[in-house]
């Protein structure tokens, strides 16, 4: 199901992103190529605008299918990075979320309430019973993020991802529909 739009609060919005975005998209990578690509692989493959449009169409057809949707995070009317369901497992009512911010957004509290808002989306309109974050051991920022939230720390998966020459492991973090109610009616 494709979602034009997701409210995050504090002056943040989530959307759906379009074609228009691809420039502006492409130029927040280049400048934070080398940071990102401590902890995310794909940069290095993105190296044209080309290749932002691609991942754009890609993610439009994909939320069409049904099987995950990126938004673009725009705050303060600056797109500052992107987070969204890596997939969505409709059969089996899961789903993943993956996040990116620019260094210059980082350290507000930005990407805590997008992924909070995507998961009242995951939840609520998705109807997910389990959602999960998986994130490197030594990514200490990305971790921060379900452990503010509420999430459970349920293992690590060993060599899980490779980033250049090296393999790193991934701890996996996650919610299920049961905990996030409770918690918020503890709220
Ligand atoms: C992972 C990443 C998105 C985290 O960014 P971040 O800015 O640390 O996360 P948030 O936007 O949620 O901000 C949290 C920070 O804001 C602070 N903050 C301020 N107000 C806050 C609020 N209302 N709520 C929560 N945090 C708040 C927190 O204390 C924290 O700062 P600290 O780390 O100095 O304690 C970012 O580091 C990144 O893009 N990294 C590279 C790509 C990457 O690793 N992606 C994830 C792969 S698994």
């Amino acid at each position: 199901m494709l979602v034009e739009a997701l409210k995050a609060g504090r002056g943040l919005e989530l959307r759906q992103l379009t074609l228009r975005d691809a420039r502006p998209l492409f130029a927040l990578v280049e400048a934070n190529r080398e940071r990102l690509s401590r902890w995310l692989p794909w940069p290095e493959a993105n190296r044209r605008v080309l290749d932002s449009r691609a991942y754009i169409l890609l993610s439009r057809r994909r939320a069409q299918a049904g099987l995950g949707q990126s938004f673009g995070l725009w705050w303060r009317g600056e797109l500052v990075g992107v987070a969204g369901f890596n997939w969505v497992d409709r059969a089996n009512r899961c789903g993943a979320i993956g996040y990116w911010l620019a260094e210059a957004a980082q350290g507000r509290g930005l990407m805590t309430a997008a992924v909070a808002a995507l998961l009242r989306h995951g939840f609520r309109t998705l109807e997910l019973n389990r959602i999960e974050i998986r994130a490197g051991v030594r990514n200490l920022r990305s971790r921060a993020i379900p452990e503010r939230l509420g999430f459970r720390r349920e293992g690590i998966l060993r060599q899980a991802e490779r980033l250049g020459e090296r393999y790193v492991d991934h701890v996996v973090y996650g919610l299920l529909a049961s905990d996030w109610k409770a918690g918020r009616k503890g709220r």
